[in-house]
């Protein structure tokens, strides 16, 4: 069986991270044909649009997508965010949106005295709905008078389905969830999930539940992050708190996320947590771990567990060993960090 992979490098440091997961998942060896999808910044402005109007349909086709990141100075950005990652998150109702934080050994912690076992954390954010629900208006433009509304859709089901997710996800792990909401101050929508989050939690008699305020969790991670393993929030909650646990594991050239839809059969999109970060990008600087970590993610979900692992060790090992990029405190280049990685693969399978 050969895996069609559908290749969406996007903007900026986009293209150079996603060169070294692809350069990585090669060294593999696994029987696997590329879609290279120039899709992006450099599209809107030729076609205006971020991606070609059967988009959705191109990515479906295929057995997952890696992504890079989308974003340029030249196009606003909600109308670059709109027009490509949330228009595949919501059309393909991509609900659950998984990210693991875990420091690797040799990666630098800004938290003092954090060894890397330490820090092992699992996100999973609602990623179709709340906060991003993209439903609001403007009204009465540039008048003192001028009103925005942006509203916020809490459904049973969308809440209950990623709720569930997350519990299934501890029992395969230290068995905590963590559910971060901010039903004091938000009276509806938050209040809904807790009850729900209450109802899922007594299907889980082995996994410990613990209702959490969003904000006393941002500080709870710095202080103890140690006392968390899998955490489950909002769009909102969940894309805030990841930037946080980013930090935590090293930096946002660490980090690493899947868009899936459990269960489903639809196609899975895995992309590092990171934008296309303008202020790096071009100087192949950029730090390839997210995406690559991202590639691993995408071979479990494919069930190529094995290759998943291989992946993942090569990355620890290459972290701990170096090559490492300069925001993990190194000196190496992006393509540096991906021929190590890739090199420890090849000569795996001698
Ligand atoms: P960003 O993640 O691009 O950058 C934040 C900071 O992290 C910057 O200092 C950057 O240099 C650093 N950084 C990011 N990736 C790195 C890597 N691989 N190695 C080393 N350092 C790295 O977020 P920012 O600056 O808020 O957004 C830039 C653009 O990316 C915007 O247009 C934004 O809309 C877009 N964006 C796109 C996302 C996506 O496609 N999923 C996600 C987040 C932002
Ligand atoms: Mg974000």
């Amino acid at each position: 069986m050969t895996y069609r992979i559908a290749l969406l490098p996007g903007d900026g440091v986009g293209p150079e991270v996603v060169a070294e997961a692809r350069r990585a998942v090669d060294a593999l060896g696994l029987s696997l044909e590329w879609t290279d999808l120039p899709w992006g910044s450099a599209h809107w402005h030729e076609h205006g649009r971020m991606m070609p109007e059967d988009g959705l349909e191109t990515l479906s086709a295929h057995d997952a997508v890696l992504m890079g990141a989308t974003g340029d100075p030249s196009v606003p950005d909600h109308v670059s965010l709109w027009g490509l990652v949330l228009e595949i998150r919501q059309r393909l109702d991509l609900w659950a949106n998984v990210r693991p934080a875990r420091l690797l050994e040799g990666i630098p912690c800004p938290l003092a005295g954090r060894a890397a076992a330490e820090v092992d954390m699992l996100f999973v954010r609602e990623n179709t709905e709340g906060e991003y629900s993209g439903i609001g208006g403007r009204a009465h433009g540039g008048l003192p008078t001028e009103v925005a509304v942006e509203t916020s859709v809490f459904t049973r089901h969308g809440v209950e389905r990623v709720l569930r997710y997350a519990f299934e996800l501890a029992t395969g792990r230290r068995g905590v969830v963590t559910s971060a909401t901010k039903s004091n101050a938000s009276r509806f929508g938050y209040v809904l999930w807790d009850e729900v989050a209450g109802e899922v939690a007594d299907d889980f008699a082995d996994v410990r539940y613990e209702r959490v305020l969003v904000d006393a969790l941002a500080a709870r991670m710095v202080r103890d992050p140690g006392s968390l393993d899998v955490v489950v929030a909002s769009n909102l909650f969940g894309d805030i708190l990841t930037d946080l646990a980013a930090a935590i594991q090293g930096g946002m050239g660490m980090a690493a996320s899947a868009n899936l839809a459990p269960d489903s059969g639809r196609v899975g999109v895995f992309e590092p947590v990171h934008g296309s970060a303008p202020d790096i990008a071009g100087r192949g600087i950029a730090n390839p771990a997210g995406a690559i970590w991202s590639a691993s993610l995408m071979l479990s979900h494919l069930g190529e567990t094995e290759a998943s692992r291989a992946l993942m060790t090569a990355l620890e090992e290459t972290c701990r060993e170096g090559p490492r990029t300069r925001d993990v405190g190194g000196e190496a280049t992006t393509r540096e960090v991906g021929e190590a990685v890739a090199a420890r693969l090849t000569e795996q399978r001698r």
